[in-house]
């Protein structure tokens, strides 16, 4: 009993005592630093029994020795680190303590925190399309707070867990380089698979968290736009082709055989309408021979050569141009013809 009594006494002795001495704040509780997507905050709780109006500031300190004020003053029980310049590569830990009015509480460390390393990477977004037999995932990385995934983590890689619906045992796992297009094909076609994919950094501790399960149907071994559209241009290259054959028909067959051509040409020429003034006199100008002798001249009259036939024609009662058209040998004829009348 007396010994009981002595204790009791002690205890309450003891509490005095420790609030006479200190005569200060209590410290916050529990205080912890995390990191998510690149954030950096610190929490805590509040000292038991705090007394209301109890406002709190915090530090941070990297690996430098010196420590940065972080919020000051504030009543909330967090203060978010990233709005100060804090590197995706340091190591930090904080530190809060609780004050009111003048008087301060002691100063209570958190654990230390290596952002690339430790943060939490929340899990990709993923989208999955049905691309006929093959399944196309479209994968969007976590927004980060200060940079982002791929500049602080280059080497990243998408692990792809992937199985056919209500067969979660058989599921398969492949890892593909940071990319935000992915195609399953090792799918069978008209089933229903579902997928989840998660990023390892290759750096941090963990991988991101995994993505939630979406599952979507495969079709057939082609998609069915896949194949209107094949179907729309042959059309367009076959109708293009015939147009062209049908325009440049001529040109073609020229090319072909050049012979054709001449046939056409000669063709042509002769169903060519006959009152050309060239062809009429070609039709009424007598039969020519090759005659190779010197014009002969009589009278006064004379035609030389390269001369001015048209004079010559002019002084005649046929039309000049009979004589333009005719070679040199005919042009000798016809002036001879011409003289001879
Ligand atoms: C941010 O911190 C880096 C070092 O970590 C320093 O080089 C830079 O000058 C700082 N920028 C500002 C705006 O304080
Ligand atoms: C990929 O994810 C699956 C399922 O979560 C896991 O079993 C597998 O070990 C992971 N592979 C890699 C390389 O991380």
């Amino acid at each position: 009993m007396a010994a009981s009594i002595c204790a009791f006494i002690l205890t309450l002795s003891a509490l005095c005592v420790s609030r006479v001495v200190s005569g200060v704040l209590s410290p916050p509780i529990n205080v912890r630093l995390t990191s998510d997507d690149m954030d950096l905050v610190l929490r805590w709780d509040p000292p038991e029994g705090a007394p209301s109006g109890l406002v709190y500031t915090t530090a941070y300190q990297s690996s430098f020795p010196s420590s940065k004020t972080g919020c000051v003053k504030i009543s909330a029980l967090e203060c978010d680190f990233t709005q100060f310049n804090i590197s995706v590569y340091g190591s930090y830990f904080g530190k809060v303590q609780a004050q009111l009015g003048s008087e301060e509480s002691s100063w209570v460390e958190s654990n230390t925190i290596t952002m690339d390393k430790e943060t939490s990477i929340s899990p990709p977004n993923v989208h999955v399309f049905s691309s006929g037999a093959s399944l196309e995932l479209n994968i969007e990385d976590p927004a980060f707070r200060i940079s982002s995934l791929k500049n602080v983590y280059g080497i990243a890689t998408y692990n792809i867990t992937y199985w056919k619906d209500g067969f979660k045992e058989q599921a398969k796992s492949f890892s593909v380089p940071h990319q935000n297009r992915v195609f399953l094909s090792e799918v069978d076609p008209w089933s229903k698979y579902c997928v989840q994919v998660q990023i390892n950094t290759g750096r941090s501790v963990k991988p991101s968290k995994p993505s939630r399960v979406i599952c979507e149907s495969t079709t057939a071994e082609e998609a069915p736009w896949e194949k209107v559209v094949v179907a729309v241009v042959v059309m367009v290259v076959v109708v293009a082709l015939v147009v062209v054959v049908v325009v440049y028909w001529k040109h073609i067959s020229q090319f072909i055989n050049p012979k054709d051509l001449r046939d056409v040409k000669f063709k042509e020429s002769l169903l060519a309408p006959l009152n050309s003034s060239i062809y009429m006199a070609m039709r009424n100008a007598p039969p020519l021979e090759e005659v190779y002798h010197p014009v002969r001249v009589e009278g006064s009259r004379t035609v030389k050569e390269g001369g001015s036939l048209e004079a010559a024609g002019r002084s005649s009662n046929k039309p000049p141009d009979v004589t333009v058209c005719v070679g040199e040998k005919e042009k000798e004829e016809t002036e001879k013809h011409e003289i001879m009348k």
